[in-house]
C-alpha cells in the first residue's frame, strides 16, 4: 500500500514509526514531516493546511490511504476533497470534524444525544453571557467557540475574572474563534483521554492515556498542548472504560451517522472522571498529542488495517487491537518560553542516539540547520518515550534518556505519571 501521512509533529512521527513497521506498506510519504520523520520515510514540503497540494500529492503517489494527523487539515475539508476522488482518508469530513472544530456544535450535539457532559450556554453578547454566570458556583469555565490552539479555555476562580475573560473573548482576543463563547458548569474529577476508531457506523476502542496539560511540575503554570502522557491510565478502569463506551462513544458515533455526518477516523474523548461517572469534556477529531506517542509504543497489532478499516467502512471486520502488557510514558521536551514565546534555533545534541529498544525519541518542532545540526523550531520539540514492565520502570528509562540529551534551550516536567505513581 501507498500511504500519505499528513502532519509534522510528534504525533505524526509516532504514527510514521508505527506505520513503517507494517508488512502491508509499500511506500510511505509524509507531508510536510520533520527531520525525525524524514529518517523513516520520504517527506514532501507540502503544508498540512495546503489542501490542494495534499490532494495533488495523494494522486501523484497513487495513495491507497491518506492518514491525517492534525485537525487543521480536516477543518479545511481535506477528507471531503479526497472523498470526491474516492481516495480513502483516515480523518473525518469537515462536517463531522465539527465535533472538535466547533465547541458550540459539539456541546449542542452532546445535549441532543444525551451524552453526559457539563451544563452550558452559548453567547455572542457580553451582557447575557455575564448574567448566565449567576447559575453556577465558582470556578467558572469560559471557552472560545472555535479552534484556538488549546488556549481558548479559561477556568476563572472569581466572577470578576470570569467577566474579564468574556470581555476578552467577545472583544476579539481570539479573532474569529472567539466570536461566540461557551460557558460551562465546572466538573470536578481526574481527566483521561479515551480513543476510539470509527468507520462511520462502528466504533472500536483504541487505547487510553493521561495527559499533563500544565507547563510545570505539580500541575503549575499555563495550559499547554500537553507536557507528557502515560498509558494505560490505571484510573480509567475497565468498568469506567466500558461505561464511557456505552454512554459516550457509541451514542456519538451512531448520533453523527443519524445526523448525516458519519464520523470516520479517530474519535478522541476528553473525559472527566466525576463522582457520577465519566463525563465529556470535549471531543477531538484526531489522536491526542502526546497521547498518541505513548499509545504507539504499546500497540502490538499492525496499525494499517485499523486505519484502512476506519477509512473504508470495514472496521466491523476487525478484532479489537492487541496491546503490549507494558506501560508506556512520554516526556515532552519544550523550548524555553513555551507556551507563550518559545525560543527557537537552539541546538539539540544526542536526540538520535540509540537508547535501546524500549526508548524511542519522537521529534516534534525540530529542523536541521545549514550544517545539519538538529535545532528547535517550535514549542514542543522532542517526545522522549519509554516502555517498562511497570510505569515506574518506564518512567526511569524515559528520564535517563532525557538526561542524556544535551539541550540547554529546553525544559520538561520531572513528574510525568505522578497521579499513578504518587
Ligand atoms: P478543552 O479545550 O475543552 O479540553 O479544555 C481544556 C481544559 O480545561 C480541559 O482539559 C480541562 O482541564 C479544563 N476544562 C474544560 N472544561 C471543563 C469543565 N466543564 N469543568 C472542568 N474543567 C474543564
Ligand atoms: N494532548 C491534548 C491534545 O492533543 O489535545
Amino acid at each position: 500500500m501507498n500511504i500519505l501521512l499528513v502532519g509534522s509533529g510528534g504525533r505524526e512521527h509516532a504514527l510514521a514509526w508505527k506505520i513503517a513497521q507494517s508488512p502491508l506498506l509499500k511506500r510511505l510519504v509524509a507531508a510536510p514531516g520533520n527531520p525525525g520523520i524524514a529518517a523513516l520515510c520520504e517527506t514532501r514540503p507540502v503544508k498540512a493546511t495546503d489542501v490542494a497540494g495534499l490532494v495533488a500529492l495523494a494522486q501523484e503517489i497513487a495513495a491507497d490511504l491518506v492518514v491525517v494527523g492534525p485537525e487543521s487539515a480536516l477543518e479545511l475539508g481535506l477528507a471531503d476533497r479526497l472523498e470526491d476522488l474516492a481516495i480513502p482518508c483516515f480523518g473525518p469530513t469537515e462536517r463531522a470534524a465539527k465535533l472538535e472544530t466547533s465547541k458550540a456544535f459539539s456541546k449542542a450535539f452532546a445535549e441532543r444525544r444525551g451524552l453526559p457532559s457539563a451544563a452550558f450556554g452559548v453567547f455572542e453578547d457580553t451582557a447575557p453571557a455575564k448574567a448566565f454566570l449567576g447559575r453556577f458556583q465558582p470556578p467558572y469555565v469560559i471557552k472560545a467557540d472555535g479552534l484556538a490552539a488549546g488556549k481558548g479555555v479559561v477556568i476563572a476562580e472569581t466572577r470578576q475574572e470570569a467577566e474579564g475573560a468574556i470581555d476578552d473573548m467577545l472583544g476579539g482576543k481570539f479573532g474569529q474563534a472567539g466570536a461566540r463563547v461557551v460557558i460551562e458548569e465546572f466538573m470536578a474529577g481526574e481527566e483521561a483521554s479515551l480513543f476510539a476508531l470509527s468507520d462511520g457506523a462502528t466504533a472500536l476502542l483504541f487505547g487510553a492515556a493521561q495527559d499533563h496539560k500544565r507547563a510545570y511540575d505539580g500541575d503549575k503554570g499555563p495550559n499547554t498542548g500537553g507536557m507528557g502522557t502515560y498509558s494505560p491510565p490505571p484510573v480509567l478502569t475497565p468498568e469506567l472504560t466500558e461505561q464511557a463506551r456505552r454512554t459516550l462513544i457509541d451514542p456519538a458515533v451512531s448520533g453523527m451517522a443519524a445526523e448525516g455526518r458519519p464520523y470516520r477516523g479517530v474519535l478522541y474523548a476528553g473525559l472527566m472522571l466525576t463522582e457520577s461517572g465519566p463525563k465529556l469534556v470535549e471531543f477531538n477529531a484526531r489522536f491526542g498529542d502526546p497521547e498518541c506517542q505513548a499509545l504507539m509504543l504499546r500497540l502490538k497489532s499492525d496499525i494499517v488495517p485499523y486505519l484502512m478499516g476506519a477509512a473504508t467502512g470495514r472496521l466491523g471486520e476487525l478484532d479489537a487491537p492487541l496491546w503490549r502488557e507494558e506501560a508506556a510514558i512520554c516526556v515532552v521536551l519544550a523550548a524555553k518560553g513555551y507556551p507563550e514565546a518559545p525560543e527557537t534555533g537552539t541546538v539539540i545534541k544526542g536526540a538520535d542516539q540509540d537508547f535501546g529498544e524500549d526508548v524511542v525519541v519522537f521529534q516534534a518542532g525540530t529542523e536541521r540547520d545549514g550544517d545539519g545540526a538538529l535545532i528547535a523550531a517550535g514549542g514542543r520539540v522532542l517526545n522522549v518515550c519509554a516502555r517498562g514492565r511497570t510505569l515506574k520502570e518506564a518512567r526511569e528509562r524515559a528520564y535517563a534518556a532525557v538526561d542524556a540529551i544535551d539541550w540547554p534551550g529546553g525544559f520538561f516536567r520531572r513528574d510525568i505519571g505522578w497521579r499513578a505513581l504518587g
